[in-house]
Formats: structure tokens, sequence, C-alpha cells
């Protein structure tokens, strides 16, 4: 990862985009699974709410290379403290399992995508312990407003190297016009996602998390270096699924992605790795 100041993860450049795995697994052994499956060919995985609801922040030290096991994420580290013993108790086959998978499951570079959405101080603190699992990416939503992603930048800059990146999500890629105005936040989708990409750039933010609508608008305008991410992205001929405002890989990366991400295309085809490599190749072109 690039450490410098402001700078995007290397590898990063626009030139080649890269494709994020979204690991939406609802558990640790399926995402192993998955990630087995992918033939150590998925550089990035995206581990979002589902499998850190199931799995606790140890799931994100266990897939990130060069996070590796930390103090206390191990059944042996669980028996010396007493707080760590009392969660062994609960969960004593995921913490034995823990010890002996690591090498299957094979690692990879981190997208954590909480979305985070908080006030400042909770999300400036929540950011600090991500830090620490080897997350190189992290979301927090835009809608959180500008102080919150003041206090989200300030508190990655001020973590140790190598620290992550913030990405604001600047509005799921799920939601429509019709949407927007049930919550009380009238727009089109594509001004409101580039309002708060801006919001994002001056709050110090590293990039976003953009539909790939928007991705050409938020380009044209950011700073170097501003990373882009979209998700909603379909090779032809798959499924929208609920996503609204979809892209293929190709059109993703024309308008000036950095990377894709993609979930079920990949997690649910018949042959993941297949259907990787077939996605790689798009962006290759
Ligand atoms: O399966 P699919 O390719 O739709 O997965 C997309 C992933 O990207 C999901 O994990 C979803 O939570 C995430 N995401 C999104 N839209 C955003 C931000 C994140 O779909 N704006």
């Amino acid at each position: 990862m690039n450490d410098g100041e402001g700078g995007p993860p290397a590898g990063a450049a626009r030139a080649k985009t890269g494709v994020i795995v979204a690991l939406d697994a609802p558990n640790a052994d399926e995402a192993e699974e998955l990630v087995f499956k992918l033939g150590g060919e998925a550089e990035w995985v995206k581990i979002g709410l589902e499998l850190f609801c199931a799995e606790g922040p140890q799931v994100v030290r266990r897939f990130a290379a060069g996070g590796g096991p930390q103090p206390g994420a191990t059944a042996d580290a669980a028996r010396v403290t007493p707080e760590r013993a009392g969660t062994a108790r609960v969960m004593p086959e995921r913490a034995g399992t823990a010890r002996v998978m690591p090498e299957r499951a094979g690692t990879a570079r981190v997208m954590l995508d909480l979305k985070l959405h908080d006030i400042p101080n909770t999300v400036a603190r929540a950011i600090q312990r991500a830090s620490h699992l080897g997350a190189e990416l992290v979301t927090v939503h835009a809608a959180g407003g500008k102080a919150m992603l003041e206090a989200a930048a300030e508190a990655a800059k001020a973590c140790p190297p190598p620290r992550p990146r913030v990405l604001a999500v600047t509005l799921l890629t799920s939601m429509t016009e019709d949407d927007l105005s049930d919550i009380g936040c009238p727009g089109r989708p594509a001004e409101v996602a580039l309002q708060r990409a801006r919001l994002a750039e001056a709050a110090g933010c590293d990039g976003v998390v953009t539909s790939p609508h928007e991705a050409s608008a938020i380009r044209e305008q950011a700073r170097e270096g501003f990373i882009i991410v979209t998700p909603g992205v379909r090779p032809a001929g798959t499924a929208a699924q609920d996503q609204r405002r979809v892209s293929t890989p190709r059109g993703a990366k024309d308008a000036g992605a950095d990377f894709i991400v993609v979930g079920r295309p990949i997690t649910r085809a018949e042959d993941p790795r297949a259907a990787l490599r077939a996605i790689a190749a798009e962006l290759e072109d």
C-alpha cells in the first residue's frame, strides 16, 4: 500500500481497475470456501455487515494479508485473559477452526465495508479500532455529514502506517429517486451522489464508493488520486438483483473507477474463479 498521504493504495492507478470480491457470506467457513474456490486469484475482498456481524473483527484479521492473527485472536490467547476466555467458551469451535484454517483460506487485501454512520466521535474511534485489524480500506456513510467525515479522515490519518484509507459511500446503489424522496432527501441520485462526493473530498476522505453512473462526473472534478470504488457492477447478461444503478465492468472502468466491487455475479457463479477471470479480462481489454 502506498503510504504517502492522500495517495491511492498501490496498484490503484486508473489505468488498471481492480476487482474487489464482496465476501457476502453468512459465516467464515463459507467465506473461506469461496476464497478457496477463487484459487488465490482475488487480490482484494470486501468484508461487509453480514460476515462482520456473524464473526466479529477476527474475520478481518483472518483474511487480511499482512494483518495476520493478532494477540488474543486464537484459542491459545483466549485462555490468557478472562474476557477472551468468556468469548472462547461461547465459540470454542470457531476459535479452534481459526487456528487450523488460515492457510487454506488464503489472504487478500481487505476493504472493511461497515458504512459507519454515527456521531463524529464514535465514528473516529471505530476507525481507530478498525485500523488494527489489517483492513486497507474502510467505509463510512457520507450521509453522516461534514463533521463526521472530517473526524473519520482525521482518525485514519492519525493511525500508525499503513493507515487505512477512508471511503465515503455517497448513496447506496440500490437507491432510486423515489427512495430518496421517501427519506426526505429529494433529488436525483446522480446529483445527491455528486454533492456528497464533493463533501467527502473537502472533508479529507480518501475516496468514495459510488454507482458507476456517477463515477465519471466525480472523476472529472475530484483531485488526482481520489479513489473511486463502484459496486452495482453486473457483467452483460447477468441479473441486476436488488441493484438499481448498474453498469458492466468495462462501463465502470471507462467511467473512471479505480476498483469495482462485485458480489453475487462471482460468489453465486457455478465457477467463481472463472467468473472473476472473465471480469478481470474485460477490464484488461
Ligand atoms: O452482490 P452485489 O454485487 O450486488 O454486491 C455488492 C456489494 O457492494 C454488497 O456487499 C453491498 O453491500 C455493497 N455496496 C453496494 N452499494 C453501495 C455500497 C456498497 O452495493 N453503495
